[in-house]
């Protein structure tokens, strides 16, 4: 077979550690069909979808049945993770032994739960007994709770309640702590303030096996787009300041941050219509990623190592073995038109969330083909 590259640039396809597919139970705001569909258009071979479905992806079963069904699909390959603990606020270990052999990465992207410190340390000696990653939410869900946006001079300004960066960094902090203790790999998600990133370096420093991964949307936003009272823009952790956007960016830079990853959290627009108090937290940007810090970070990141932000970075996260293009196998790949500006247009979305905070914006880095496994998965129109 012949495929027309259309003058593109070819790398590995991407890779996402972060993203929410709401399969099974929430099929209302996105499935496994649209989200991994949208995934193989953001040029994304390989996703690690959440847990926090209803019921809670804690089972081996469920965690097979998922993988089964996108291979069916034919989009992006599915690597499901799965809750450390039977359900989110469970005290009971899940089947990690059986998880990792269907080929889990694993979780607990609880957001308004907590795990215990205890619990924490036990599935990380577990986690780690079985060579596996735990990867965490990172927010004190106390010191978050009731706030919908950052904590600081606009919050209070608006009158809004803030959820402090704070938050983040106690948290951070503790898990870091227990990471050292147990020598288990700890992985941060979408690390939104420059304390908790100072956190991680002093971290890495010390030795201790911790990663953290970055947003599209804690590089590009911040707390001012709140002004508008519009819920697109809640979120957790919450859109911080320009000084923790530039912190981050500065941290990719120097190797703190390990990789992007999205936190795709597609919802329907009518919740995401709510006042700022009802809606849903969440802000759905798997087709927009590599446009989006391409065309914002592209000259100060250099190709190379935004490149590797998307595919070795997240894969060194997971100790998967290193993306590349080998001669002679089927090949996971994307063609990037890096060149040509096109605007973000939600309704063009696969995923169900069509929309954007970045609509309208003119982007370049668009993918015009994925291949998955050597199969098209994806190709512009
Ligand atoms: O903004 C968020 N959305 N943060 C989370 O932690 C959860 C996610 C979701 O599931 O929608
Ligand atoms: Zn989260
Ligand atoms: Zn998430």
């Amino acid at each position: 077979q012949i495929i027309d590259g259309q003058g593109g640039t070819v790398a590995p396809a991407l890779i996402e550690l972060h993203a929410h597919l709401r399969e099974p139970g929430q099929e209302v705001k996105e499935d496994l069909e649209s989200g991994l569909a949208a995934a193989a258009a953001g040029g994304y071979g390989t996703v690690v979808s959440m847990p926090n479905t209803s019921p809670v992806v804690d089972d081996p079963a469920t965690v097979r049945a998922l993988i089964e069904k996108a291979n069916r699909l034919g989009f992006a390959r599915l690597r499901p993770a799965a809750a450390l603990t039977r359900g989110q606020l469970g005290e009971q270990l899940a089947e990690l032994a059986t998880l990792k052999e269907a080929g889990a990465a694993m979780f607990t992207d609880d957001g308004r739960t907590n795990e215990d410190a205890r619990v924490l340390r036990l599935g990380l000696e577990y986690a780690g007994s079985l060579g596996m990653v735990v990867s965490v939410h990172a927010e004190d869900a106390s010191l978050r709770q009731g706030g919908v946006m950052n904590e600081g001079v606009v919050s209070e300004e608006l009158g809004l309640p803030g959820n402090p960066g704070a938050a983040e960094a106690a948290r951070v902090a503790r898990d870091i702590e227990i990471a050292a203790l147990t020598g288990a790999r700890l992985h941060i998600q979408h690390l939104s303030t420059a304390r908790a990133l100072d956190l991680v370096r002093e971290g890495k420093r010390r030795g201790v096996p911790v990663t953290c991964e970055v947003c599209p949307h804690h590089l590009t936003l911040t707390d001012e787009a709140l002004r508008g009272f519009d819920a697109m823009y809640k979120v957790a952790p919450p859109l911080r300041t320009q000084v923790d956007a530039d912190y981050l960016l500065q941290g990719l830079l120097d190797g703190t941050v390990d990789c992007l990853a999205t936190d795709h959290a597609p919802h329907t627009r009518a919740e995401k219509e709510q006042d700022l108090l009802s809606a849903p937290f969440g802000i759905p940007s798997i087709e927009v990623a590599f446009p989006l810090l391409w065309t914002r970070f592209g000259e100060q990141l250099g190709l190379e190592k935004l490149l590797d932000l998307f595919t070795g970075g997240a894969a060194r996260v997971m100790g998967w073995p290193e993306p590349g293009l080998e001669p002679g196998q089927p090949a996971d790949l994307v063609v990037l038109d890096l060149n040509t500006e096109r605007p973000v247009d939600p309704a063009t979305f696969r995923s169900k969330a069509k929309f954007s905070p970045w609509a309208g914006q003119p982007l370049r880095g668009w993918p015009l083909l994925t291949l998955v496994n050597g199969q098209v998965a994806y190709q512009r129109q």
